[in-house]
């Protein structure tokens, strides 16, 4: 009787002792890691080029203002602080009916107080081939009267999880009678 008591409570301290060990375990904050054990081998570039389509017009408008900030005479000129929201296509060759290749989705907005300066918060979403569902995030300045504006590309997800670049953006064209415009994409990203 006394014998299997005393093997009962040794059994008890036993599976107390492992249940601390495993909460001890699981409540640790950090770790290394190798590269290889998240399947990280080489660092590769890349190039990509995409037509980006900002359709302002329309009952298809896929960049919509969605902040106009209170004019003053030193803002009206720039726009400053207005906010569009797009869900812009992203097509392989400069015609709207190209191959789709993703959507620019984010946010850009004028934050320059004297010239044509915008802040670009977005993500690329690819649907092409092994790209589908990955995604690229941009965070830049854009002085859209400049022939070449470069923006960096912060990170991304997917296959282009740890990457980081840059991405060049050229007006292909611009309508002056509705404001849409094609954009070409030039972007170099290193990933895995
Ligand atoms: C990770 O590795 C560094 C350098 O080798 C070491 O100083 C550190 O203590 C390690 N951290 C953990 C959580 O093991
Ligand atoms: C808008 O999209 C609809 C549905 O895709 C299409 O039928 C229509 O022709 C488009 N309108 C314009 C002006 O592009
Ligand atoms: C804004 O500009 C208009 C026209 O140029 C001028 O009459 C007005 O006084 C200006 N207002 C301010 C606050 O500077
Ligand atoms: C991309 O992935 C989505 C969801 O996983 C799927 O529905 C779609 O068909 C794929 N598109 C292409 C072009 O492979
Ligand atoms: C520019 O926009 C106008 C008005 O929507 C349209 O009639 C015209 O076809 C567009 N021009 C081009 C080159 O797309």
């Amino acid at each position: 009787m006394a014998k299997s008591i005393s093997k009962n409570v040794t059994i008890i301290f036993v599976v107390f002792l492992i249940s601390f060990l495993v909460v001890a375990e699981s409540q640790k904050f950090s770790r290394n890691l190798s590269q290889r054990s998240l399947g990280l081998k080489k660092e590769k570039l890349s190039h990509f080029r995409f037509y980006f389509h900002d359709i302002v017009s329309g009952p298809n408008a896929t960049a919509i203002r969605i902040v106009e900030a209170t004019r003053t005479n030193r803002t009206a000129a720039t726009g400053f602080g207005d906010i569009t929201m797009i869900d812009n296509p992203l097509t392989i060759g400069p015609e709207r009916t190209s191959r789709l290749v993703g959507r620019a989705q984010g946010i850009y907005t004028s934050a320059s107080l004297n010239e044509m300066g915008l802040l670009m918060a977005m993500n690329y979403v690819f649907v092409e081939g092994k790209y589908n569902g990955s995604t690229l995030s941009i965070l830049g300045r854009n002085p859209v009267m400049s022939a070449v504006r470069e923006m960096p590309i912060v990170g991304g997800s997917g296959l282009f999880r740890f990457s980081r670049g840059y991405a060049l953006a050229r007006t292909h064209s611009f309508n002056m009678s509705n404001g849409d415009a094609v954009v070409e994409f030039n972007v170099y990203v290193l990933h895995y």
